[in-house]
């Protein structure tokens, strides 16, 4: 088993932010990228509907032999990781707003949360906030039409900077001094955001701790792989996988595979 790829999912490329964590954390490793863009975004869809892709995409990924399955999705994980760890027998890694980091960085007492309303309205994120938030005020904020927009890789466009100085701007006048990313697809504005925030407002994102957090559970079942050559990387799409390609940057890289196949 600990020669069998990584398994991941997410609601489209977003997923892929997590993936480059992952895979230079533990460059032997092989893994298997499910982007479910036909589906995206996963957001706006209700709990039965997020568990249903999840079961869908775990399902997939188990067929190819995965041996951990990472949920590179807050939505998925807030709202389905609860019902897959009970169903499947593999383990599964999740992502969560990085609410606790913040909690502990902020100096002026108020962060600001830009996530999806599918996270926003989980209870996993409600007991996750209320639990490492005492005494600092959260502003959270819906970043709706963002993942549309970062699918369709328009990440430095009028309307994506417009969009993000409506949801920024009400968390800016609360004085927020600590962004946290609540979506996967977020880091790829990574660059927009600095062009908007102020220098003091740090910007948190949790994937390097997943990436870390996915070592120490396969160090746990003794589950690593045992050979040290380069790892390969399977991507399979639903659509078109033109802006997943420009994503990865994958064109002079011959340890990644990039599909479009029907899931
Ligand atoms: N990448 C996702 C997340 O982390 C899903 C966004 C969506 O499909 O709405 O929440």
């Amino acid at each position: 088993m600990s020669e069998n790829p990584i398994g991941i999912f997410d609601s489209g490329i977003g997923g892929t932010s997590i993936w480059k964590e992952i895979s230079s954390l533990l460059p032997h490793e092989d893994t298997v990228y499910l982007a479910d863009s036909k589906n995206a975004p996963y957001g706006e869809k209700s709990k039965e509907d997020i568990i249903a892709l999840s079961i869908k995409n775990t399902e997939l990924l188990l067929s190819k032999g995965c041996k951990i399955i990472v949920v590179a999705c807050n939505t998925a994980t807030t709202n389905a990781i609860h019902y897959l760890r009970k169903t499947y027998p593999v383990s599964f890694i999740g992502i969560e707003p990085a609410i606790k980091p913040a909690a502990l960085q902020t100096k002026s007492k108020t962060v600001g949360v830009l996530a999806t309303k599918g996270t926003l309205s989980s209870s996993l994120f409600a007991s996750t906030s209320e639990n490492h938030t005492n005494g600092i005020e959260v502003v959270e904020k819906e970043g709706k039409g963002l993942v549309r927009l970062i699918e369709e890789g328009k990440t430095m466009s009028i309307e994506t900077k417009e969009l993000l100085k409506k949801y920024l701007n009400p968390m800016l006048e609360k004085g927020i001094d600590c962004l946290v990313l609540g979506c996967t697809h977020y880091p790829y504005l990574i660059p927009v955001l600095k062009e908007l925030l102020p220098e003091e407002v740090k910007i948190i994102d949790s994937g390097l701790a997943v990436a870390k957090q996915t070592k120490a559970i396969l160090v746990k079942e003794d589950l690593l792989r045992k050979g040290n050559t380069v790892g390969k990387h399977q991507f399979y799409s639903n659509v078109d996988t033109l802006v997943l390609k420009q994503f990865l940057n994958s064109k002079n890289n011959n340890s990644l595979f990039v599909n479009q196949l029907d899931f």
